[in-house]
């Protein structure tokens, strides 16, 4: 009897996990909306604007889920970023950013130049200490109103229950299987039975629901101090990691001043160093000089766009990093004499050779990105990593959780790339209690007559110039919200000398006019499943009270509203 009431809930799940499958991908209407790269996570969002909570709260839900049911880059064993914006147009912005642990030292991945599998992306060495539970205990308090039980307790039902697995969860766990299986602690987890999880299947994960318990009932204290933290930081010691449980109390989320600017009418607002607003919006004010006609679409304007790009991206690498130590520039970033300089530096016919030409590298999209709008008209954008797909793999002993492989988003070894191909410099090297630089950049535009967007994209660097193709399609192009998610991207990085582009998403003729230029023309092989660039998340409040939530149709994420329009 026990076993057929088992079977017969078993088959409601799994006609749970058809529709969330089915779930939409854009919608309309008003009360409020979600777009997240896992449905389970979106409906909870949906839920929590439901019962009344605002926009905060059902981010703060929608992260924690995503910790459980999105395992790829949902977490709390990682960090990102944060930026609302309320109606009355208050704008918060929370670097909860990972920080490397005090032990490390400048020096603590030098010895390991030209090693295809260092220990800042593999092993207890790549991680950094968690920044996600403190930034979303800070967000919940500065503009949440349900109480914080009440946020956490949907991921707490989804890990010790379990949820159903849907064919996005199973094909996300299967790109990543044979780096799972070399933990077992993680396999048992995420392989069972030495397989990833089959869509429609129940996946359960009781030993993070009492983590999660912990978080709950003693908020973030119940992660960076008492038996959480003392686990965590003995499993480190034992496996030979540096995070201790000092680096765990001392931890702390920043509230950040948002970065501001005007581009073409409407007011941006976004997320400061160490994040890589400063290169978005850099990028974004070169292009508002650019001479008007070169800006229709075409090669000459992708030709402008990878151009400033590439400049930007050299910023980047030599003067963005952690503020709280020397050598970082923001300001230069929207200076604009050096961003008349970096335009004027531009040859329009011909590209500029980087300094020095090295091998095109694969790279995996990581990272997830999610957005809310409540019915009050509050947007919040968050953008949160484990840096690799499933950080490094390992799950913290005794925990449930994932850590991330952040360590590896430092200058580690100089002159060498990154998990995203990125030679960064000095003001980015490790050192104790400092902030890796990041690309992440989660993006508001308040849009005159059209209402706040939000969005943001996992794809390491390439998030900075997806961000920007977004903005560039709503702003420039006057582009709707769903045409410009499903605009055709391309990405230039300075290193390697190559212009990435979306196979089979341009016009033949202007890929030979660009190469006629001087552009090495790379197609984009960046996401393991689509092979495509970015996975944009976003929301709108739109004039007369009606939402829109969109996810990027180059995956199968959710975009769901409270209240869908109906056809008249
Ligand atoms: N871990 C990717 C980034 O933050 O840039």
């Amino acid at each position: 009897m026990i076993r057929r009431l088992a079977a017969l809930l078993l088959l409601a799940l799994a006609t749970a996990a058809l529709t969330a499958a089915d779930l939409p991908q854009t919608s309309l209407g008003s009360g409020g909306g979600v777009a997240a790269e896992e449905g389970t996570a979106a409906e909870v969002g949906i839920r929590i604007l439901r019962e009344g909570g605002n926009a905060a709260d059902a981010a703060v839900a929608v992260a924690f889920v995503l910790a459980v049911t999105w395992p790829e880059a949902g977490n709390i064993g990682g960090g990102g970023f944060w930026i609302s914006r309320d109606a009355g147009g208050s704008v918060l912005a929370i670097d909860f950013r990972e920080t490397a642990p005090g032990g490390a030292r400048r020096e603590l991945f030098l010895a390991e130049a030209g090693r295809p599998a260092p220990s800042s992306t593999e092993g207890p060495l790549a991680s950094g200490v968690p920044g996600s539970v403190a930034g979303l205990a800070l967000a919940h308090r500065r503009a949440g109103r349900l109480p914080w039980k009440r946020v956490v307790e949907p991921a707490i039902a989804l890990a010790r229950d379990g949820f159903v697995v849907s064919a996005n969860v199973s094909e996300s766990i299967a790109s990543e299987r044979a780096r799972l299986a070399k933990d077992p602690r993680t396999a048992r987890i995420f392989l069972p039975g030495g397989e990833p999880p089959a869509p429609g299947s129940l996946l359960r994960q009781p030993v993070l629901a009492k983590t999660l318990e912990a978080i709950r009932d003693r908020g973030a204290d119940g992660f960076y101090r008492g038996e959480i933290a003392r686990a965590l930081a003995e499993g480190q010691k034992k496996e030979g990691g540096l995070i201790t449980r000092g680096d765990l109390g001392r931890y702390t989320a920043r509230v950040r001043r948002p970065l501001r600017f005007r581009f073409l009418g409407a007011e941006i607002v976004t997320t400061p160093a160490p994040s890589s607003g400063p290169v978005l919006a850099e990028i974004a004010l070169a292009v508002a000089r650019v001479p008007d006609d070169v800006r229709p679409p075409g090669a000459e304007s992708m030709h402008w766009l990878a151009e400033i790009e590439k400049r930007a991206f050299r910023d980047r690498n030599q003067l963005l990093g952690d503020p709280a130590f020397p050598g970082v520039a923001e300001r230069a970033f929207t200076d604009p004499a050096r961003i008349a300089r970096l335009v004027a530096s531009v040859d329009p016919a011909h590209a500029t050779r980087t300094a020095a030409l090295s091998e095109v590298f694969p790279e995996k999209p990581t990272t997830t990105h999610f957005s809310v709008v409540d019915r009050d008209g509050m947007v919040v954008a968050v953008t949160t990593t484990l840096n690799d797909s499933f950080g490094n793999a390992r799950v913290a002993p005794g925990l449930g959780f994932l850590m991330n492989n952040e360590m590896d988003d430092f200058a580690t070894r100089p002159g060498e790339k990154n998990l995203y191909g990125l030679i960064q410099g000095e003001v980015n090297s490790v050192a104790p209690g400092k902030r890796m630089t990041s690309s992440m950049c989660p993006t508001i535009a308040v849009l005159p007559g059209r209402g706040v967007f939000a969005w943001g994209s996992p794809g390491g660097s390439t998030i900075i110039t997806t961000n920007l193709q977004v903005l560039l399609a709503l702003t420039l192009r006057s582009q709707p919200l769903v045409a410009a998610l499903a605009a055709p991207r391309f990405h230039q990085q300075d290193f390697p000398d190559a212009l990435e582009v979306e196979k089979d998403a341009f016009d033949p003729a202007w890929i030979a006019a660009l190469e006629k230029m001087g552009h090495a023309i790379k197609p984009s092989d960046r996401d393991p499943v689509s092979g495509r660039i970015g996975r944009v998340h976003a929301v709108a409040a739109l004039p007369g009270g009606r939402s829109e939530a969109a996810a990027d149709p180059r995956r199968h994420g959710a975009g769901l509203v409270v209240q869908p329009q109906t056809a008249p």
